[in-house]
């Protein structure tokens, strides 16, 4: 397949791109670089040794989406471009609402309008809210804590709603956990601008000695040792459910959770971190973050028997390939 991948420069988007190339089929990106660096494309071809088309645009941009479009025939798009700062998202929500919507919604509208039928979407674990774990695709989803969070679940719906209009249109909702990792390569992997907000990025700076300490926030939940427990996924095994997932889609609404099924506590993390690595990481508790739940991992059972996918890098590996790239990385 000739697949148009968005957001393709970007820490989920690059691994996507290398197991989609490392099978055989072909990709274009297009990416805007707001949270990315060229370099990235190069990188991709490196560890694959297949060129890659790449336009740096922005996918809110209809005339540029257009040209596109018209410049290629795809067979599916891959839409990972988007804003993903929850905590920003809080204070600057009309950028997301439209970078997240729009981008959305005028790829979608240029699919339909040249025949383009597989739709891929970057969801989110987040559109759960608060239910309870494990996280059902069946479940009726709850309002989430933060506007990203809504895009997220108005996507869903907007995709879902052009589907059912279009019945040719078809599309899987990937709802990821909390992917983390690296390529074994070590060349590309997740290089946020700025102090991180997730853990694992906060862990890797903290190893390097760029940031003095990890704050965890919270160890009074109700979970095995009181510190938030989240589903950790290695982004090499999240790329690869793409792909699954991108051969598979033939007809209407495809949701996928795309987890372990096992959640993992912040101190078995760092834990972990400490012993693969053989690096302290220095740590002090702190309050809770506001809008953090308890715990959050997936059911996994209807990736595995509708894909035929499940993960199977363990945290060890996650820990050891964070670390190899924030080692390497340099730019
Ligand atoms: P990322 O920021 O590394 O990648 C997103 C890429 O999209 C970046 O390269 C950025 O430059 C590009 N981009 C953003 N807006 C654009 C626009 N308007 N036009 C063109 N390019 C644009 O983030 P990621 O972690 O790789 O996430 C990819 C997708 O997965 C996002 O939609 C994100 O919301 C979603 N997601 C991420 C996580 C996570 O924890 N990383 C979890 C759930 C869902
Ligand atoms: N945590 C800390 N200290 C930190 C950062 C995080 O203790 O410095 C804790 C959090 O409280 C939480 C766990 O580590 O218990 C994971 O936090 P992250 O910020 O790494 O991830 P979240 O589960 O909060 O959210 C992430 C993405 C969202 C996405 C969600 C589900 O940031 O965009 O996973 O996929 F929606």
């Amino acid at each position: 397949m000739n697949i148009l991948v968005t957001g393709g420069a970007g820490y989920i988007g690059s691994h996507t791109c290398v197991e989609l190339l490392n099978s055989n089929h072909s990709v274009v990106i297009v990416d805007n670089l707001i949270n990315s660096k060229v370099e990235s494309i190069e990188k991709i071809e490196r560890i694959t040794g297949k060129k890659i088309i790449f336009y740096e645009k922005d996918v809110t941009n209809e005339e540029a989406v257009d040209k596109i479009f018209n410049n290629h025939k795809f067979d599916g798009v891959i839409h990972f471009a988007g804003l993903k700062a929850v905590g920003e998202s809080v204070s600057k929500p009309l950028d997301y609402y439209y970078n997240n919507l729009v981008s959305t919604m005028i790829l979608s509208k240029a699919c339909i309008k040249y025949n383009v039928n597989k739709f891929v979407f970057s969801s989110s674990a987040t559109v759960y809210g608060e239910n309870k774990v494990p996280f059902v695709e069946t479940m009726k989803l709850l309002k989430t804590t933060n506007p990203y969070g809504e895009t997220k679940a108005m996507s869903e719906r907007i995709l879902t709603d052009t589907s059912l209009a279009n019945v040719d249109f078809s599309v899987a909702l990937l709802r990821y956990f909390n992917p983390v990792g690296a390529h074994e390569s070590g060349l590309i992997g997740e290089a946020p601008n700025g102090i991180p907000n997730n853990l694992m990025p906060y862990i890797t700076k903290v190893a390097k000695g760029e940031l003095k300490k990890l704050s965890i926030f919270g160890d009074d939940y109700d979970t095995v040792d009181g510190t938030g427990v989240r589903d950790y996924i290695h982004v090499v095994d999240l790329a690869i459910g793409h792909v699954k997932a991108i051969e598979k889609l033939d007809n209407g609404v495809n949701i996928y959770n795309l987890g372990t099924g096992k959640g993992v506590s912040v101190l078995e993390i760092v834990n972990a971190f400490k012993e693969e690595n053989d690096i302290d990481i220095p740590y002090e508790i702190v309050e809770r973050r506001p809008g953090d739940i308890a715990s959050s991992y997936a059911d996994v059972e209807k990736a595995k028997k509708e894909l035929n996918w499940e993960a199977k890098k363990g945290i060890k590996e996650m820990v050891k390939d964070s670390w190899r790239f924030e080692k390497n990385y340099s730019i």
